[in-house]
């Protein structure tokens, strides 16, 4: 799912992830019989049944998360990290005043989660599996993840808001792979899930 990264107490920033696919991939691991830790970010999903699940909110907290849950064999990573924070949420809500000009917010980088896994020097999980969320260049951006994050494996996806993949029930995925690409056609997100994981 998504991260929420404050910007007061009452306030934060975040995307329209629902964490379906992630929980289907957890629930799929499981039931073939995987020993599955689930870190989660704020979602409205029930725990999938015999996964240990870690929720967390912020990037900062996933990362922690993810790294008290190694050593794994195999990790995926299918969260929509929110790639900034706020530099410095305040501490109180901010308010607003006649006077004032609306806040800026000063943004700061979060860390990348799968890059820090998949560039681990000991302890690497064997299998490193990366999500792609583009609305443009699908492959040619997907293909690059694949190099740049030091993934094994990207699973690559349209959420341009026509194809209804962000909060919906299926999904279009192609897996890109060190030797090429397969692209299956449309799929329920518990099936692509079955499918990744068999
Ligand atoms: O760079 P981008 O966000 O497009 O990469 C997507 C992949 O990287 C996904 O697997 C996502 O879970 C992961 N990611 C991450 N930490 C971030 C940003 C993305 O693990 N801060």
């Amino acid at each position: 799912g998504p991260t929420h990264e404050p910007i007061d107490p009452v306030r934060y920033i975040a995307n329209r992830s629902s964490g379906k696919q992630g929980y289907e991939l957890a629930a799929a691991a499981a039931n073939l019989g995987a020993d599955v830790t689930l870190v989660s970010g704020p979602v409205s999903l029930a725990d999938p049944a015999g996964v240990r699940v870690v929720r967390v909110t912020t990037a900062k907290q996933m990362l922690e998360a993810v790294e008290a849950a190694l050593p794994a064999d195999i990790a995926i990573f299918a969260a929509a990290v929110a790639d900034w924070r706020v530099a410095a949420p305040s501490p109180s809500k901010i308010k607003k005043s006649a006077s004032n000009a609306p806040p800026a917010l000063t943004l700061a980088e979060n860390p990348d989660i799968l890059k820090a896994i998949a560039q681990m020097r000991k302890g690497r999980p064997a299998l490193v599996v990366g999500f792609a969320a583009e609305t443009q260049d699908l492959l040619a951006h997907a293909k690059k993840k694949l190099k740049s994050k030091g993934a094994d494996w990207i699973v690559a996806n349209d959420v341009s808001p026509q194809t209804g993949v962000m909060g919906g029930d299926n999904n279009a995925i192609h897996l890109l792979t060190s030797t090429g690409v397969e692209s299956w056609p449309e799929m329920s997100k518990t099936d692509v899930a079955i499918k990744i994981v068999e």
